[in-house]
């Protein structure tokens, strides 16, 4: 019999397809069921698909041969057989399908941002935390290989304390495929607030522990309707130590996508630029790690991967994120955008 994890994805965007691709190559599970309410992309024409980061061909017809489609992704929660559902419609629905889902005795992995608000967080960190089921959220900076061999080396102490960290990711406005235009309507997506920036403001929180408060300047209703087009924040964790992040989905769309850090520490600073992913030593000595593998190249892979044998072989899947976490980091995001409403800093409630 196998052991292959019998799996139905929800929203068959830009996401929602890229896990489609990697969990046909990871080999770990299998894909019994889709949900989509556009029936184009149920029948397995993809080629409106449009992202930052990937790069899978989809001008030919997907083969959507034994798979159940659902244009009501609840029927898909109650089809029996789905053990694990995965979970990449727009944000504001997180919650509705993630809650169902626990609620109907499956594994569940949820894309970020866990949901459109902490009340949502909360709501499903609750039920998550009540099932014998896994759930997880997907926070892939955490795993993506250069992030995951800096916070090793960063967490080892090898390089002593930090001084100062700056994270970067500016996205051109890219969303023109996406499903109603729903990423720049503030409501729905949280802005590039929520989206996008949350991602580093969720590192900031998994280097480096809870910060106390938030400064934050944002821009915004220039590419979305109200939402905060881009941000810088200073985290201040009340020891001297100057973290900052920024992140904006407002350049034109010829702008390349960037994410990038810098974390200096007192014996070597290390770093993702442009230029790579180098740990440059305080004597001069230059390392250039390739933490990234054939098998599993980005943070979406590991993430996914690592989830999937979290099922197979029944082990709770906290070792990159806990619950406690998810609801953490939309706390601080909360707090900056208070701080960029009232232009004040802003005093973090955990
Ligand atoms: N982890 C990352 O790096 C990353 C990157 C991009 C997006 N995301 C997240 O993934 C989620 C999806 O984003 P996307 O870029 O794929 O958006 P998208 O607009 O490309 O895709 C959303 C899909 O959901 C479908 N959909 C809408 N309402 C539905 C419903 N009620 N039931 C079933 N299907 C429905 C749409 O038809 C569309 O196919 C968002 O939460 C987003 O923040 C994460």
């Amino acid at each position: 019999m196998s052991n292959k994890v019998k799996i139905g994805i929800i929203g068959l965007g830009f996401m929602g397809t890229t896990h489609f691709q990697i969990h046909q190559k990871l080999g770990k599970s299998e894909i019994i069921a889709v949900a989509d309410v556009d029936e184009k992309k149920l029948s397995g024409d993809w080629s409106d698909v449009v992202g930052n980061i990937g790069d899978f061909d989809y001008s030919k017809p997907i083969n959507m041969d034994g798979i159940k489609t659902y244009s009501n992704a609840m029927d898909l929660i109650n089809n029996p057989d789905v053990e694990m559902v995965d979970i990449c419609v727009p944000t504001f629905l997180h919650e509705k399908y993630a809650v169902a889902a626990l609620k109907n005795n499956k594994h569940v992995f949820c894309e970020k941002p866990i949901g459109r608000n902490l009340k949502d967080a909360e709501r499903i960190t609750e039920e998550a935390e009540k099932s014998v089921r896994f759930f997880s959220n997907g926070l892939c900076v955490r795993y993506w290989p250069e992030y995951r061999h800096a916070f090793e080396l960063y967490t080892s102490g090898k390089l002593g304390k930090v001084k100062s960290a700056v994270f970067k990711r500016v996205s051109p406005s890219i969303h023109d495929n996406s499903w109603e235009d729903w990423f720049m309507k503030e409501k729905l997506s949280g802005g590039a607030l929520l989206d996008l920036h949350l991602h580093d403001t969720d590192l900031v929180r998994y280097f480096f522990g809870k910060p106390v408060s938030v400064t934050s300047f944002g821009m915004e209703g220039f590419r979305s309707d109200s939402g905060i087009d881009h941000v810088v924040t200073n985290y201040d964790f009340g020891d001297g130590t100057l973290i900052m992040a920024e992140g904006g989905w407002d350049p034109a769309k010829a702008a390349p996508f960037e994410m990038s850090f810098q974390i200096v520490c007192e014996k070597g600073t290390i770093r993702l630029s442009e230029q790579g992913y180098k740990i440059i030593h305080e004597d001069g000595s230059i390392e250039e790690p390739e933490p990234a593998t054939e098998e599993l190249p980005t943070g979406w892979h590991v993430e996914i991967d690592y989830f999937l044998s979290c099922i197979i072989n029944n082990v709770q899947p906290d070792k990159y994120l806990s619950t406690a976490e998810m609801r953490e980091s939309m706390a601080i995001i909360e707090a900056e955008e208070l701080s960029i409403k009232e232009k004040r800093s802003v005093k973090i409630v955990y």
